[in-house]
């Protein structure tokens, strides 16, 4: 019996409903397996914690998760408490603490959900977006001074690192290599950005050179949003820093029908620590409680998660009893249907049952 230890923490708003969701088809994969067990230990940390210990987390929080093989996350984020506190109060800390540089967002449309794209169905558009996850122009870098003065300054400066940027196009390079086309684009803006973007592009180039067989390109970023549009079909594997690929992972997941399917992995590539998977969307209040939380994107990334443990038959059963349910139209409002988030994850369980 192979056993993991997954630390879940749901967190705010749909958040508990979609973890606990994604609990019950974990254990029905284990018990599918049969040689495999998936042990949950829930934390309650998040915005409720906040209001009454003043803290989203404990302070040794972090030494609390470092134990686990994963992290399975929920969302975070409440009316009444401000973003920055919840984002940074929870969700970054285990990221950078966790060194967990590499942010992988497969996109693709699952039969019986619909793109807004004309034309665009099961098949022509199927993406891995791998975000530089720890630097560029969210490293925090930057200040104020002369505050409410007319001469007040901000500063926020982008921080690109030869060690940074290397370890991530090798990531890149490696899952490009890794999927049945091995075609990676490099998303770049060093015509204006002269000084860390060129620096970006040479370290692609040299990285490129360890992988003969991946072909690669070079697309600046607003011309990426286009070919994201008008070409789907061309692109497989992309690569961008923080900031390119958080925008252009919100324009795939919209391009793919829904943000209730989108998942999204934060990984450690050296398994120093653990790595944390989670939907991309956030607590999503205006419809917590009402039982119509789309789960998919949950169990999607339990499945990105079941292959970083080296679990590739129960992750594939996984997303081939999500596809068939969402093919049959069990499928959350947010995406048309009317089925409840119990209702998708009892089907769900069914056909993880039914599978070879
Ligand atoms: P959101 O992602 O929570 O919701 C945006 C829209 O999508 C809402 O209409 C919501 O109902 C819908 N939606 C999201 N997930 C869904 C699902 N699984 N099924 C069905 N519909 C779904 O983003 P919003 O409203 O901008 O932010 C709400 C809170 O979440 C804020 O406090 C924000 O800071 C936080 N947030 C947290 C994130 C995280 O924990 N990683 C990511 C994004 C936002
Ligand atoms: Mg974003």
């Amino acid at each position: 019996m192979r056993t993991y230890q997954i630390a879940a923490i749901p967190a705010d708003g749909i958040g508990p409903e979609v973890i606990e969701a994604g609990a019950e088809v974990l254990a029905a994969l284990g018990q599918r397996a049969g040689d495999v067990d998936f042990k949950l230990t829930f934390f309650d940390w998040g915005s409720e914690r906040y209001k009454k210990h003043g803290e989203m987390m404990p302070s040794d929080g972090l030494e609390q998760l470092k134990a686990f093989d994963a992290i399975y996350f929920g969302a975070v984020g409440a009316p009444d408490v401000p973003d920055h506190i919840t984002l940074w109060g929870l969700r970054l800390p285990i990221c950078q603490g966790f060194d967990q540089y590499a942010n992988v967002r497969p996109t693709k449309i699952i039969p019986g959900v619909t793109s807004p794209l004309r034309g665009v169905g099961v098949g022509d558009l199927d993406w891995v977006i791998v975000r530089e996850n720890s630097e560029g122009e969210y490293s925090g870098n930057g200040g104020r001074a002369h505050r409410g003065l007319p001469e007040e300054v901000g500063t926020e400066v982008a921080i690109f690192t030869r060690v940074g940027v290397t370890r991530i196009m090798r990531y890149a390079f490696q899952l490009a290599q890794s999927r049945p086309r091995k075609l990676l684009t490099v998303v770049t803006k060093s015509n204006a950005q002269r000084h860390g973007m060129v620096m970006w592009d040479e370290i692609a180039a040299e990285v490129a050179i360890e992988f003969p067989d991946v072909t690669w390109d070079k697309m600046l970023v607003d011309a990426m949003t286009v070919r994201m549009v008008k070409n789907p079909k061309s692109l497989d594997t992309i690569v961008a820093t923080n900031l390119h690929a958080d925008i252009l992972s919100d324009l795939a997941g919209a391009l793919a029908g829904s943000l209730g399917v989108a998942p999204t992995a934060n990984i450690d590539p050296e398994r120093r620590f653990p790595s944390m998977f989670e939907p991309i969307h956030g607590s999503a209040f205006d419809i917590t409680g009402k039982g119509i939380a789309n789960p998919v994107a949950t169990f999607w990334t339990a499945s990105q998660m079941l292959d970083h443990l080296g679990e590739a038959t129960s992750s594939q059963r996984l997303m081939t009893a999500v596809e068939r349910v969402c093919d049959a139209g069990i499928v959350t409002p947010d995406v048309g249907g009317k089925a409840t988030t119990r209702e998708v994850t009892e089907a769900v369980i069914r056909a993880i049952h039914g599978s070879n």
